[in-house]
């Protein structure tokens, strides 16, 4: 109570933060109070260079005009629609314009908001398949060690971050690991899909082997892991593990949500392997991270295995509220609008040599042990300080932050991701900072 009647305005305390250092923050607050293009404003009146779209989501760069039109006009025009039995007409424009883009084949989407529902809706999708075919014995869901599919019981239940998941009990059942695939002593610095690593995927076989391929609903893997680090996949491994899957009846997902939309100079990253899962999911850049936003692709083949039964009866028993709201429906037109205007989709295969060698030229700084690039995303990989994992990577994004430049960080990896509008001039100005930063030791 007391707590409450001395709160101000601007009163940091009731906001418990996500995925932040609540009290280190609290006494240090770092606030963004506007943005454009390729920077932030912070509250004491600094710019600060946007290393990471965000968080992994603003592909087109802040406040583009024909976005926030958009937002405003579907405001004012209709505001919402009810997402079940009833529709509105840019759902399904926004639908058409999707499939347009995305690998062949993968022609049915729906909606969500958010990262984290687009995986609970793929991995619920892929039990009900396989139970609508009359194969409901396939329940079992196959993950990732170090993957990251969100922070629901489904999504953390198939990922592979032990502090995700270890304060939530059993999670869900009848879950199974693959091995990570990276291996910083065989392919320590590597430019692009790393050489070793690519017959990691044939420990899918062995998997299968153990529980049998009947037991098998899907497995689920990001084609670069980006919230742990950014792993990029080994020479070979996703079309193995298209292979193995294939073989056995498997769906295979890719979780897009920070692939998609042009990270790695093609609309989606199952384009730029030319390897075609089943299902994607995606959100963040669908709508330039401006609302929230997600879809999930699924095939025809999947949507028409569902399309039995009475006409009046739902034919799949899942869905949001704002499912494919017309706010959001909107901001993602707009933002493929953006993209398609502006050539944002293949800009990051323009710009990856520039990128990657400037990137690598911080191979020398004190405390590097790792970096690796794909796209436009880098990684710089810092060795831990004995005793206080996180902390050096830790003081690196608060020294950046301090100089102009906003990084993230993971475990004791920097991770960078920047708008896709980034220019040369900028690349240099965020290494440069960067290197001061770790030159001094930290
Ligand atoms: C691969 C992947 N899946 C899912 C998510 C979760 O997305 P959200 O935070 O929108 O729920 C993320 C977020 O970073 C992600 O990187």
């Amino acid at each position: 109570m007391s707590d409450r009647l001395n709160a101000a305005p601007n009163d940091l305390r009731a906001f418990w933060m996500p995925f932040t250092a609540n009290r280190q923050f609290k006494k240090e607050p770092r606030l963004f109070v506007s943005a454009k293009d390729m920077y932030y404003t912070t509250h004491d009146g600094r710019q600060v260079l946007d290393g990471t779209a965000g968080l992994w989501c603003v592909n087109a760069g802040h406040c583009r005009p024909k976005i926030t039109e958009a937002i405003a006009q579907q405001a004012g025009e209709l505001d919402y629609a009810p997402a079940f039995q009833l529709g509105h007409p840019k759902a399904f424009e926004l639908a058409n314009r999707l499939v347009d883009i995305a690998p062949d084949g993968l022609d049915r989407v729906l909606y969500t908001n958010s990262g984290s529902e687009s995986v609970e809706t793929a991995l619920k999708i892929a039990l009900a398949y396989h139970r609508v075919k009359g194969n409901g014995s396939r329940t079992r869901l196959i993950g990732r060690e170090r993957g990251y599919h969100g922070v629901n019981f489904g999504g953390i239940s198939v990922g592979g971050i032990v502090t995700n998941r270890k304060m939530f009990g059993t999670l869900l059942t009848g879950v199974d690991h693959m091995p990570h695939t990276h291996l910083p002593g065989k392919n320590a610095f590597t430019r692009g899909e790393p050489e070793h690593g690519g017959d990691i995927a044939s420990e899918l076989e062995r998997i299968v082997t153990l529980h049998d391929a009947s037991t098998i609903a899907a497995v689920i893997v990001e084609p670069v892991a980006g919230s742990t680090g950014v792993l990029i996949p080994p020479k070979g491994y996703l079309q193995k593990l298209r292979e193995i899957c294939t073989k056995h009846g498997i769906l295979l997902i890719f979780d897009e949500v920070i692939t998609g939309f042009g990270r790695l100079g093609t609309p989606f990253a199952a384009q730029y392997y030319d390897v075609k899962p089943d299902i994607i999911t995606t959100a963040k850049g669908l709508t330039n991270g401006v609302i929230p936003m997600g879809a999930v692709f699924v095939t025809s083949e999947i949507h028409d295995a569902f399309m039995q039964g009475p006409e009046h009866m739902i034919e799949f028993f899942h869905g949001y509220t704002y499912s494919g709201n017309p706010i959001a429906s909107a901001a993602a037109l707009a933002t493929l609008d953006t993209y398609k205007e502006e050539g944002l989709l293949t800009r990051a295969a323009e710009l990856s040599n520039y990128w990657a060698d400037a990137l690598h030229s911080l191979k020398d700084c004190p405390n590097v042990i790792d970096i690796r690039n794909t796209g436009l995303i880098g990684a710089i990989e810092l060795d831990p300080i004995a005793g206080e994992p996180t902390k050096r990577a830790f003081t690196a994004f608060l020294k950046a932050y301090e100089k102009g430049l906003l990084i993230r960080t993971t475990g004791d990896i920097i991770a960078l991701s920047p708008p896709l509008i980034i220019e040369k001039h900028h690349i240099d100005e965020l290494f440069g900072k960067l290197r001061e930063i770790l030159q001094n030791n930290i």
